[in-house]
């Protein structure tokens, strides 16, 4: 299955960091006849998920280095998000992360020069319900990762050696919870997580530091606001309120609905992710938000106007009438905001999108792929929903 590189690899121990010098390289040096293609590849890990597939179809797009994709496709990962990609540019391994024995041989075979990592449990109710899974893959399995990267980099000779990375994806959910006056996070701020999830990514990013400090392996941390977008699993709020909103049911919010979030629109955070990876400095960690932050009220209210707009309700009935408070969460995040920036200073990042039209595009490409929000919304979905919350409704979580 793999293709034999590792003989070509010892001659040309080159490191191409961007896709006009690869397109360069190969114009000054065309394949000989019959010669084995030397590919540089990135892995990604957790890439069949939702940020993770929407990077991996990006910097496909973008026509850069061919991804080795490792997924365990939990309920959360979804091979369809990947269809259609060609096989000399995407190959897509099932595993998971803490198989070090698979990562370490996907390493030496594909010989990545960087390898970003979002595989996660990631969501705050199923955290709360069953902490283990986060424990075992957002801890566990990056330590495993971690070790198998790191024999990995330490084999590497050169530019190549010099020019890995590893990229650990996080969340602004580590720093805790912040007052309605409080400064946002900077880079700098106590963690204090305040969910298992939010702990157990806490504990990944502390890993990740350490794995640099102590071994010199060239980490790159980012810790992001709340995404948003296509290939999103309707676990999380915005395809939650899109698809409940769509069928008629109850929009659940919880307690008061003024919790505050920052929004950020996944491709958004994806070009973040390429700046960090081609220009971020080893050992840093960068913030990533969107600068838009909403009550969860106002996200809801935005997304039932843009529904009413685009897919208007055969009864004529306002959304707005679906919504319902529910029980809080326990331990629920008061308000979160990130101070992003060091990374609009040091790597140029602003984002694109507001919030509206983020938004807007959404509930558009959720409109036009009904069939994909069908096929994920499986049975074992709506036992959890059912559990979680009730029978009454599908549910009203928010991003994690
Ligand atoms: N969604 C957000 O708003 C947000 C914001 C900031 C940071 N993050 C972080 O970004 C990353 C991706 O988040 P997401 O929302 O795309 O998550 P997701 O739940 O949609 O996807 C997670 C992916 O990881 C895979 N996976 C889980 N356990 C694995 C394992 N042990 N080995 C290999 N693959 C495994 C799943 O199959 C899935 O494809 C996570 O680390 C998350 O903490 C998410």
């Amino acid at each position: 299955m793999w293709t034999t590189i590792a003989g070509w690899t010892g001659f040309f121990r080159f490191v191409v960091r961007d896709a006009a010098a690869d397109r360069c390289w190969a114009a000054l040096f065309p394949r000989l006849p019959g010669a084995p293609e030397i590919v540089m590849t990135i892995m990604v890990v957790g890439g069949a998920g939702f940020i993770g597939s929407n990077f991996v179809l990006e910097w496909l797009s973008l026509g850069l280095e061919p991804v080795v994709n490792l997924d365990k496709l939990t309920y959360a990962g979804n091979r369809t998000n990947l269809s259609g990609l060609p096989p000399d540019r995407h190959l897509f391994v099932h595993g998971d992360k803490a198989d070090r024995a698979l990562t370490a041989e996907l390493l030496a075979q594909r010989r990545p020069r960087a390898v970003v990592d979002f595989a996660a449990e990631t969501h705050v109710d199923r955290s709360i319900r069953g902490p283990e899974a986060f424990l075992t893959t957002n801890v566990l399995g990056t330590f495993h990762l971690l070790e198998a990267v790191r024999a990995y980099w330490l084999g590497l000779a050169g530019a190549e050696r010099e020019a890995f990375r590893f990229l650990q994806i996080s969340t602004d959910e580590v720093y805790g919870s912040l007052g309605p006056d409080d400064p946002a996070f900077v880079e700098e701020s106590p963690y204090a997580p305040n969910s298992p999830y939010a702990a157990s990514k806490a504990a990944a990013d502390h890993l990740t530091r350490a794995y640099g400090r102590t071994y010199g392996l060239p980490t790159l941390t980012t810790n992001c606001s709340n995404n948003y977008g296509p290939f999103q699993f309707p676990e999380k709020l915005v395809p939650l309120m899109i698809l409940n909103g769509l069928a008629g049911r109850d929009l659940p919010i919880y307690g008061d609905g003024r919790q505050i979030r920052d929004w950020l629109h996944v491709a958004d955070h994806c070009r973040a992710l390429r700046l960090t990876l081609e220009r971020g400095r080893p050992g840093e960690t960068y913030n990533i938000g969107g600068g838009q932050e909403k009550t969860n009220l106002e996200t809801v209210e935005l997304l039932c106007r843009l529904l009413d707009e685009l897919a208007p309700a055969a009864d004529g009935r306002p959304r707005r009438d679906l919504m319902r408070r529910v029980a809080d969460r326990p331990g629920h995040d008061r308000r979160y905001a990130v101070d992003f920036s060091k990374i609009a200073r040091e790597l140029g990042f602003a984002p694109a999108r507001t919030f509206e039209q983020g938004l807007r595009e959404t509930v558009e490409w959720y409109l036009g792929h009904r069939s994909w929000t069908d096929d994920v919304v499986s049975g074992a979905y709506r036992d959890w929903v059912k559990v979680h919350y009730g029978a009454a409704s599908l549910e009203g979580g928010e991003k994690s």
